[in-house]
């Protein structure tokens, strides 16, 4: 799964070209058009860094040493994901980020002194982290999920600097960005329009579980990377939180790269709504639930980062989730006569494993009925899992489910749009309907 972008960075292209067009003056961010309550974080949710408050939530981390506690943050972070290439040293960066515009390559994060962080302090750590900002004060692309690492504790990012400092220094320097990916100053006012620093602070009113999960969830977890919608300056919209995702880079098959949609989180219909605090736990924890398993991008969330937290982490994550306000979407849904033509593929196709309930079965596959990547808005990954079927980690077993395969060659574009709204018009699912270009448009490289 290499090639993974959000595309949040091309915002900059948009940014820069707007500031030279409107000779807007950074820091002003008065774009007409442009929301300006969108930054993850508003003014009046700072908390004090190092207040009492704000560092309990990061403070129930297994480890007695800085570096133990750093080593499990940093598996919190994903950090590995991002800065492995493939087939490289692990932290040593250089792990490409396919975009329309370019490629932006991730950095070495080993204590090497001339081409990793060797030189930073502690304190360049915290600002990197909190502000996306190099010691030399150049600005970060939110590729980099800094606009989530905000939240994280001083304490937190302390133990996660001790613990980069105590990997053996690896010497690589990553290839260079494309040529518009080596310009950094439209990000001064992106960051002025978007992006307010801030650290997490506790909701006193819920329960220190509660409060464990959301630090997670929003800090170093950064779910709402792919899970909360972006304007059309890539800026994640925190009004619509968590209510699905769009524009996730990645691969369908061994270097074939297409566009992903991550799933409403949050308990509307069209989200979570089916699932218990139990399911999602299992989920997250082994990347299978009787609801669901992983197939597309949540593979290496999964197989890199949460399978290898607490039970206790998970569970509160899974709290905080589940206790999201349900955000339905507005849009119009397939009617009965829309899902009819699909009927036919259904049967002599999935209704095998899925059954004609829709329900799915132990020893079959999972439930398509209330499936929250069937009814996801963009259905990019639903299209995605008809088409080239899921891929799946070999640290995860799906319980006694049968393998589904692909349906590329077997189904055309017309047949795979059918058989989507066949599955959003049924069983009391609702979802937009899917046209045949929309299935034609994941089936062409993006590189
Ligand atoms: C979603 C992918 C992603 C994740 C997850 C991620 N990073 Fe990064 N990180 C990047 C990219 C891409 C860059 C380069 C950004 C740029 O050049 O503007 C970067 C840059 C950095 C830098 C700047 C280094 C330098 O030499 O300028 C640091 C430090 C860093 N990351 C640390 C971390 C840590 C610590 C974690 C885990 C807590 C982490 N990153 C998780 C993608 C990621
Ligand atoms: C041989 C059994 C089998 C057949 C036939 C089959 N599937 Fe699946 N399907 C599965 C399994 C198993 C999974 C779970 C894969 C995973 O999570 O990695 C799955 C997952 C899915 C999902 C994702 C559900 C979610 O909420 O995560 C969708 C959508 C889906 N199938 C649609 C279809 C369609 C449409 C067809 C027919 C064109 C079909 N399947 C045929 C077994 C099957
Ligand atoms: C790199 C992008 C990315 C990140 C980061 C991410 N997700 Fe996902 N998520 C997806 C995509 C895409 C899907 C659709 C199915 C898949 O990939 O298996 C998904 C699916 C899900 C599902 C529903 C599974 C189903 O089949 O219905 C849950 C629950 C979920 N993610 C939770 C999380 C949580 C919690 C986090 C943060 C710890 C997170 N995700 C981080 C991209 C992401």
């Amino acid at each position: 799964m290499r090639h993974r972008s959000f595309l949040a960075w091309t915002a900059v292209i948009l940014i820069q070209t707007a500031a030279l067009q409107a000779h807007a003056a950074p820091g002003q961010g008065q774009t007409p058009g442009v929301p300006q309550s969108t930054a993850p974080g508003s003014a009046g949710t700072l908390a004090a860094p190092g207040s009492a408050a704000a560092e309990s939530a990061g403070s129930s981390v297994p480890g007695s040493s800085p570096i133990d506690r750093g080593k499990y943050l940093v598996t919190a972070g994903n950090c590995i994901s991002c800065h492995t290439r493939p087939g490289g040293t692990p932290f040593t960066g250089g792990r490409p980020f396919v975009t329309p515009f370019g490629t932006i390559f991730s950095t070495n994060i080993t204590p090497d002194n001339a081409t990793g962080i060797g030189q930073w302090k502690a304190a360049d750590l915290r600002r990197a982290m909190h502000e996306g900002q190099a010691p030399d004060g150049r600005r970060f692309f939110p590729a980099f999920p800094y606009t989530s690492f905000t939240k994280v504790t001083d304490a937190d990012v302390d133990d996660i600097y001790a613990y980069l400092r105590s990997l053996k220094p690896a010497r690589y320097t990553p290839p260079q960005n494309s040529l518009l990916l080596r310009q950094r100053w439209g990000m001064t006012m992106w960051n002025a329009m978007f992006f307010v620093p801030a650290r997490f602070t506790p909701d006193a009113s819920k329960s220190a579980e509660w409060n464990r999960g959301a630090y997670l969830v929003d800090g170093l977890g950064h779910c709402g990377a792919c899970h909360t919608p972006r304007n059309a300056f890539m800026a994640e919209v925190s009004s619509r939180a968590y209510s699905g995702g769009s524009g996730i880079m990645d691969e369908v098959a061994k270097d074939e790269l297409r566009p992903w949609s991550g799933v409403n989180l949050t308990s509307a219909k069209e989200g979570l709504a089916a699932w218990s605090v139990a399911d999602l736990t299992k989920y997250l924890k082994t990347g299978f639930c009787a609801r669901a398993g992983t197939f597309g991008p949540m593979n290496e969330v999964i197989v890199n980062s949460l399978k290898q937290m607490t039970p206790e982490d998970i569970k509160a994550m899974a709290v905080y989730i589940k206790s999201l306000p349900a955000f339905d979407s507005d849009t119009a849904a397939v009617s009965a006569e829309q899902a009819k033509p699909g009927e036919s593929i259904y049967k002599d196709r999935c209704e095998k494993c899925h059954l004609s309930s829709g329900r799915g079965g132990m020893f079959t596959g999972p439930p398509l009925s209330a499936s929250a990547v069937v009814q996801s808005d963009d259905p990019a990954s639903l299209i995605n899992i008809i088409l080239y079927g899921p891929s799946v980690p070999k640290e995860v077993t799906l319980g006694a489910w049968e393998t589904m395969k692909g349906y590329r060659d077997i189904l055309n574009d017309e047949d795979t749009a059918a058989v989507a709204n066949y599955l959003r018009g049924s069983w009391g699912n609702r979802g937009r309907p899917v046209s045949p270009s929309e299935v034609a448009r994941q089936r062409v490289p993006s590189k």
